[in-house]
């Protein structure tokens, strides 16, 4: 499919690639296009170091979804991973005498050999502000809401590939909290009931982890269906771009998430006036374009999608929208 059916069309798109090649502005383009032509969307970034409301021109809060003042039909939203720990505190600094009112008594439990308390405490795994921001991604979208679209505006290749197989870590580590969690409850029933401080305090976690492990599953599913989702590699003509796109679509492949279409970005222009500079550039490009059309177009079958470069910065509405119409009608 190409770029415009699949943004008339999917549930989501992601614009993934290497390190300042043109992710964040193809992203805003991209929404900016499709919320022009009459879909509800929202764009979020997730990248960390974020430059989504930079792009759009807008002050964008962490964590708000914000509708982008004079573009109808157009929500951003920059995620917020410190929001998410707070929210899941709970879950992520889990000790099971302290909740139930009976911090004391660890020596108790250890006499009755319980070695996975210890485990229980140890579980936060490493990475987890990361793995709790894509969960919250994740319910986000498998929630009912209001839009037609998402767009994600992802971070640079490794990151985002180890955001894409968080769901697996994450079930793993549900899963594992809720056997204990189970186990737990089983166990301390009795002596809850005599601890009367143990008794008001109000315990969500299982609801808490179900909603999760619910969002997740959903959420795995419809990353990976091509009816529902597809990740647009963007790149720009050069060697060591072509080797990381290489790498990255054997990991979507892995992954299972549909890639139709690469953006090869940043292009120059056959112009008479080129300067010798920018001559050499351009014959290198068009050498290195050459290898992706071989590589990536012809053997892949995936649509190629060619954006010239820019004299400007690449900012706000006027400029986003210019490369919006490169997007769908390519050079
Ligand atoms: N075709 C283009 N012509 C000129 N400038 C461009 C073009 N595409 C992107 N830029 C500029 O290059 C810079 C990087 O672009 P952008 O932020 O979209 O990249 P990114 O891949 O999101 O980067 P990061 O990996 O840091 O998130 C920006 O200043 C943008 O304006
Ligand atoms: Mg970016």
């Amino acid at each position: 499919m190409e770029l415009n059916d699949l943004l008339l069309n999917l549930k989501m798109i992601m614009f993934g690639g290497k390190g300042g090649v043109g992710k964040t502005t193809c992203a805003s383009s991209s929404a900016i296009w499709a919320a022009e032509h009459g879909r509800n969307t929202l764009v979020i970034s997730t990248d960390p170091a974020h430059s989504l409301g930079d792009s759009l021109g807008i002050e964008l809060p962490a964590g708000v979804p914000t509708p982008v003042e004079g573009i109808a039909n157009l929500t951003a939203l920059e995620i917020d991973p410190k929001a998410n720990m707070a929210e899941y505190k709970g879950l992520t600094n889990v000790n099971p005498m302290e909740e139930m009112g009976m911090g004391g008594m660890g020596g108790l439990m250890d006499n009755m050999g319980m070695g996975e308390i210890q485990e229980f405490a140890d579980m936060t795994p490493p990475g987890i502000d990361e793995a709790l921001a894509f969960a919250k991604v994740l319910e986000l979208i498998e929630t009912e809401h209001e839009y037609d679209l998402i767009v994600f505006d992802t971070a640079p290749t490794g990151h985002t590939l180890r955001f894409l197989s968080l769901p697996e870590t994450l079930s793993g580590w549900i899963g594992k909290i809720l056997r204990l969690r189970i186990k737990f409850s089983k166990l301390f029933g009795s002596l809850k009931r005599m601890f009367s401080k143990a008794e008001k305090k109000e315990d969500n976690t299982l609801e808490v982890l179900e909603r999760m492990s619910n969002a997740i599953e959903n959420g795995r599913r419809d990353l990976t269906d091509p009816d529902k989702n597809s990740f647009v590699v963007v790149m720009i003509p050069e060697e060591m771009a072509i080797a990381e796109t290489g790498r990255l679509l054997n990991e979507l492949v892995k992954y299972q998430i549909p890639v139709s279409n690469i953006i090869v970005n940043q292009l120059y222009q056959d112009q008479n006036e080129l300067c010798d500079f920018c001559k050499a550039r351009r014959e290198m490009q068009q050498k290195n374009l050459d290898k992706i059309r071989d590589l990536f177009i012809n053997k892949l079958g995936k649509n190629l999608i060619e954006i010239p470069l820019f004299k400007e910065e690449i900012r706000e509405y006027e400029k986003l929208r210019e490369v919006g119409e490169f997007l769908i009608n390519s050079i």
